[in-house]
């Protein structure tokens, strides 16, 4: 039978007491992590959300309260009243309290537990599905519970920072209307409008938009988005961001308040210094040398343009991919001019695993031998200045793609990534900021045949290429910029378009009627009509930051009841089938879906 709690009020937590408090009186709770009988002395270890603390029965512990010790299992919930005693030469180091422990004069247990299918320990190699079902038992693991606590302390810090600055908290409804730009939306039927169906937001864009036309100047809302996308590593369907909206501002404003955001962040939680400004690439730039708008600038392995030199070279995969629009550039992977034939294989079939046709390779081994799969057709000279460009020694590997920009930039970007995999040049603990700004407005989607916003439809073109829309809307440049770190994108945001004008033109662009704009947007559209401040924002992605916080290799770690790939939840098992009569309600019927 449990017991109660009653006159046995908690004084402490288990980590609050040291040799400090030798001598008092006090009252601990938690779970048992552990029991250690060795015969006339008995240990149990605590644990609370704090940490552990060692209780110690002995023979001078009344006969009742060792007896009912001898009975506690692990995760067994209990309070016990005792004196702090030092433990002396018998010190643990490894514990934080590991000099003291509690002399126990009065216990309860206030649940039982039975056998968990996993030990509740730091570190566990269990499973992830295990884990996954037992989310509150997983969740009871102290890596786990500072994942969450930074979480906590991130969000706090966030609050902080940014109501001083003039923010206001302010929550933006989940039911909403259902858009089809961007990625597919989660909807929710309605009961009352039979056959109408509201979405889930992917974000609050439009709503703190509309709170700057309500003139509340400054806007934030750490706020859950909503996607039903394919889910990877760091992404899930729903995810929270950092969401916030300025008025008056252009981008200098948005990335300065943003710098200074994250660098009082990272020192409130990590005590972490960073230096301001941040590093910033153009787009066109992070393309150039890194092949990503997401790069990891924590080591080189750039990539080199190397069209200029081999036009003419006589060499047909080069020469064709020039002669149908694309690039030819390289990157080398420096230490790696000693590897063998079958790991070289293995970096080409990974360079066609993003789209490449192939990978052309050249080896300066350590001992000065050279291995090619281009040198043969190409002249001397070219080669030579290949090498020179690529600064090219003994023991390098250079990898050239011949292909579309965008296969280039994709392939090398990647090959880039795994070269400095294979080579260990990547260290989790630094933390690389990088902004990219000037993203292109526009992207053309060979599928649908049209132009798609690459941020989103309200984004400001550069005041400089607004004629570009005109004649050239494929290089117009957009007022957008994201934060990545070590690889990973943050947050991105915008400027938006506040002018009528330059909003119809960019519906007219992305293949939108006026009537299918207002269908759509009207509300913005028309709340556009009554005086509209120029206002841009930016939304962090509060998972990444703290899974990049944590050096963790998934969001799932840092949510606390997350889902998996196929976005179910291995818990509560939704989602689920419903009750006929919901259904009934809804006015919905369902097609059998073969499995
Ligand atoms: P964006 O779509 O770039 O911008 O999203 C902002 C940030 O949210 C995070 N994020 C995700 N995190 C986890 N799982 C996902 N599925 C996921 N999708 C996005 C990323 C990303 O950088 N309204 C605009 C912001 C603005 O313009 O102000 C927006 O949502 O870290």
């Amino acid at each position: 039978m449990s017991e109660s709690m009653q006159g046995l009020k908690r004084t402490h937590h288990c980590t609050a007491l040291s040799s400090a408090n030798v001598g008092e009186e006090v009252i601990v709770t938690g779970w048992v992590q552990r029991r250690r009988n060795l015969g006339q002395l008995l240990f149990i270890t605590l644990r609370d959300i704090t940490g552990l603390l060692q209780l110690s029965f002995s023979e001078n512990t009344e006969k009742e309260i060792f007896e009912k010790a001898e009975k506690l299992r692990s995760e067994y919930v209990i309070a016990a009243r005792g004196v702090v005693v030092s433990r002396g030469e018998d010190a643990n180091k490894s514990m934080k309290t590991g000099d003291i422990e509690i002399d126990v004069k009065e216990l309860r247990i206030l649940s039982e537990a039975e056998t968990t299918p996993f030990e509740i320990v730091e570190n566990s190699d269990v499973r992830e599905e295990l884990r996954l079902k037992y989310r509150y038992l997983d969740l009871r693991r102290p890596d786990m519970q500072n994942n969450l606590i930074l979480r906590s302390k991130v969000a706090q810090s966030v609050r902080r920072f940014l109501e001083t600055e003039g923010f206001l908290e302010i929550e933006t409804p989940i039911l909403i209307k259902s858009s089809p730009e961007g990625a597919r939306d989660y909807i929710v039927p309605s009961r009352v409008h039979p056959g109408s169906f509201y979405g889930l937001p992917q974000s609050p864009q439009i709503f703190k938009q509309l709170l700057m036309v309500s003139g509340y100047d400054r806007y934030f809302q750490i706020a859950k988005c909503f996607r039903d996308e394919d889910l990877r590593a760091d992404r899930q369907p729903e995810f929270t961001q950092i969401d916030m909206e300025m008025s008056f501002v252009d981008v200098e404003d948005v990335i300065g308040i943003n710098e200074r955001l994250i660098q009082k962040v990272f020192k409130e939680a990590m005590d972490m210094d960073i230096t301001l400004p941040i590093t910033r690439l153009t787009y066109q730039e992070a393309m150039n040398r890194y092949g990503s708008d997401k790069p990891d600038i924590r080591f080189g392995l750039e990539l080199k343009e190397l069209s200029d030199l081999v036009e003419g070279c006589g060499f047909a995969v080069f020469e064709n991919a020039l002669k149908e629009g694309g690039a030819v550039r390289a990157i080398n992977a420096k230490g790696m001019g000693d590897i063998g034939r079958k790991q070289i294989d293995s970096l080409v079939a990974y360079g066609k695993d993003f789209g490449a046709k192939g990978v052309a390779w050249h080896q300066i081994k350590a001992d000065g031998e050279e291995k090619s799969s281009f040198a043969k057709f190409l002249g001397e000279e070219t080669l030579t200045q290949i090498k020179e460009r690529m600064g090219a020694e003994t023991d390098d590997l250079i990898l050239v793609v011949a292909d579309k920009p965008s296969v280039v930039y994709a392939a090398l970007g990647a090959l880039r990534l795994e070269a400095a995999r294979r080579l260990e040049l990547i260290s989790k603990d630094e933390f690389k900021f990088v902004w990219v700004t000037d993203f292109p407005l526009l992207e053309f989607d060979e599928e649908a045949n049209r132009y798609v916003a690459m941020h989103h439809p309200f984004t400001m073109p550069k005041d400089e290429d607004i004629p570009l829309m005109e004649t050239d809307p494929g290089k117009v440049r957009a007022k957008a910029y994201d934060l990545c770190l070590n690889g990973c994108e943050l947050g991105g945001g915008s400027i938006r378009i506040y002018q009528k004008e330059v909003q119809e033109k960019m519906f007219e662009l992305l293949g939108f009627s006026e009537e299918a704009a207002y269908s759509q947007f009207g509300y913005l559209l028309n709340a556009f009509k009554y005086g509209v401040p120029p206002h841009g924002g930016l939304a962090f992605g509060l998972d990444r930051i703290i899974m990049l916080m944590c050096q963790s290799d998934s969001i799932r770690d840092v949510i606390a009841f997350p889902k998996v790939k196929d976005a179910s939840c291995l818990m509560t098992e939704a989602p689920g089938p419903v009750e006929d009569k919901q259904l009934e309600e809804l006015a919905l019927s369902i097609t059998k879906v073969e499995e």
